[in-house]
């Protein structure tokens, strides 16, 4: 589906997001572990979030919305029943690969497949380490599908991260909260904490690494939750917000979860008129409110360590990086290539359309150079961060612009439309 967007003249008013995807992955899988109900407000409501609830309820889980609140019946430990089928991550990596980690502790075999986009991207990152473990976990060429079968040998690790990757980091943590002695995750870069913050893991600094212990002690209890709203979500409205003029949005309720927000600790390095007020707090997970006003950017160097905890920011911080003064240029960055898209590809062929002069190189992009006009679509290579990137630069443009494959937005924000049309002219 092409989507056409005309140019915003203002963005003015209030919103809200659905529930963090990553944070409402986490407390659907950390409830149905826990025995007994848990309860959870503001879950998200995206194509991804989707299909973790239909592979629980394959494993045994009752899951029941009222519209208000979804209603976990976690079956305690090991208390999973067989699927009667292969269980479909969709194109949910969070999915499959947090799921590989409580499964491979589980008594029975399990196959984890997905659809065209999840089964191209690399599953040895969670194979090697549930391998180390003593988890039975196989895959033909490092891809889906996974077969997951029963061992009687599943001991903990201490192990150190090759790659900066929450999912990695969280497959084996869930693996090892099965486990009487104690596993050991170390990060040398640190990645989003979500897991850690909801199991109430002893996390500790170390020689500049971060290493997390887990084990059966840290296992869940049913619990009552509230998921802030999406951060990652809320990014392209205030990139949108930042480069418009006489704009002002306040966001409500979104996740401020440290490991979360350095993409607008970056904007308001740029220049951004961001301000940050810290709400409350739910499970450990921070939240509040967001003000951002329009700005003048400028473009700045992006310090290396920072790149896993913007990873998914990226596109969108590119789209503000066009518009600032200068250069944008993102290096350390090589994981963009084995997201939904190559996202490396995905940008710099969609910046080419504008007649930017980009760069590419293995590990990221620069882009510099005026915006001229467009007359062709810009594609969002079925990638959900792709399209919503280039939606909002198609409303920043004075003739507007049109994204093919527009529909991958429900993966993580179905709602992209509607909120946008909510507080533009
Ligand atoms: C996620 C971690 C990140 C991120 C993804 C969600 C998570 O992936 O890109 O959208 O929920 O743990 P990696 O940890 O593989 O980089």
């Amino acid at each position: 589906m092409i989507q056409s967007f005309n140019k915003i003249n203002q963005i003015k008013g209030e919103i809200s997001f659905s529930g963090d995807k990553s944070i409402s992955h986490r407390a659907l899988l950390i409830s149905s572990l826990a025995e007994g109900k848990s309860r959870i407000k503001n879950l998200s409501d995206n194509d991804d979030v989707k299909a973790t609830i239909k592979c629980l309820q394959d494993l045994g889980i009752e899951i029941d919305s009222n519209g208000e609140e979804v209603a976990v019946n976690g079956r305690g430990f090991k208390g999973y029943q067989k699927p009667p089928n292969q269980l479909n991550a969709s194109n949910s990596g969070t999915t499959a690969r947090l799921l590989a980690g409580i499964l491979s502790a589980q008594n029975f075999e399990s196959v984890i497949s997905g659809e065209l986009s999840l089964s191209s991207r690399p599953m040895n990152r969670i194979v090697e380490p549930l391998t180390l473990m003593g988890g039975v976990v196989k895959s033909i060429h490092g891809k889906l599908p996974l077969h997951i079968y029963p061992s009687d040998k599943l001991n903990s690790i201490t192990y150190e991260m090759p790659i900066a990757s929450a999912q990695v980091k969280s497959a084996i943590l869930l693996a090892g909260l099965h486990l009487d002695s104690e596993s050991r995750v170390i990060e040398s870069r640190q990645t989003r904490n979500h897991t850690e913050t909801f199991l109430n893991l002893n996390v500790i600094k170390e020689e500049g690494k971060i290493i997390s212990s887990v084990s059966k002690k840290n296992y869940p209890h049913a619990k009552d939750y509230f998921i802030p709203g999406d951060v990652s979500s809320a990014m392209y409205f205030i990139v949108l917000t930042l480069v418009a003029e006489k704009s002002e949005l306040l966001i409500k309720d979104v996740s401020l979860n440290p490991t979360r927000i350095k993409g607008l600790s970056l904007l308001k390095k740029m220049g951004g008129n961001i301000q940050i007020e810290f709400t409350g707090e739910s499970n450990k997970e921070l939240f509040g409110n967001v003000l951002v006003k329009s700005s003048y950017l400028s473009n700045v160097k992006i310090d290396p360590k920072i790149i896993p905890l913007i990873i998914d920011e990226i596109p969108i911080l590119a789209v503000s990086g066009v518009f600032a003064e200068g250069a944008f240029e993102i290096r350390d960055a090589g994981e963009l290539r084995v997201k939904e898209s190559d996202r490396i590809k995905s940008l710099i062929s969609n910046f080419r359309l504008l007649g930017l002069e980009v760069e590419e190189y293995t590990d990221g992009f620069r882009i510099s150079g005026e915006v001229k006009k467009t007359v062709k679509p810009f594609n969002s290579y079925e990638d959900h961060r792709v399209a919503m990137a280039f939606a909002i630069l198609s409303c920043l443009l004075e003739d507007g612009g049109k994204v093919e494959g527009f529909e991958s937005v429900s993966k993580s924000n179905p709602d992209f439309l509607q909120q946008l049309k909510s507080i533009s002219s």
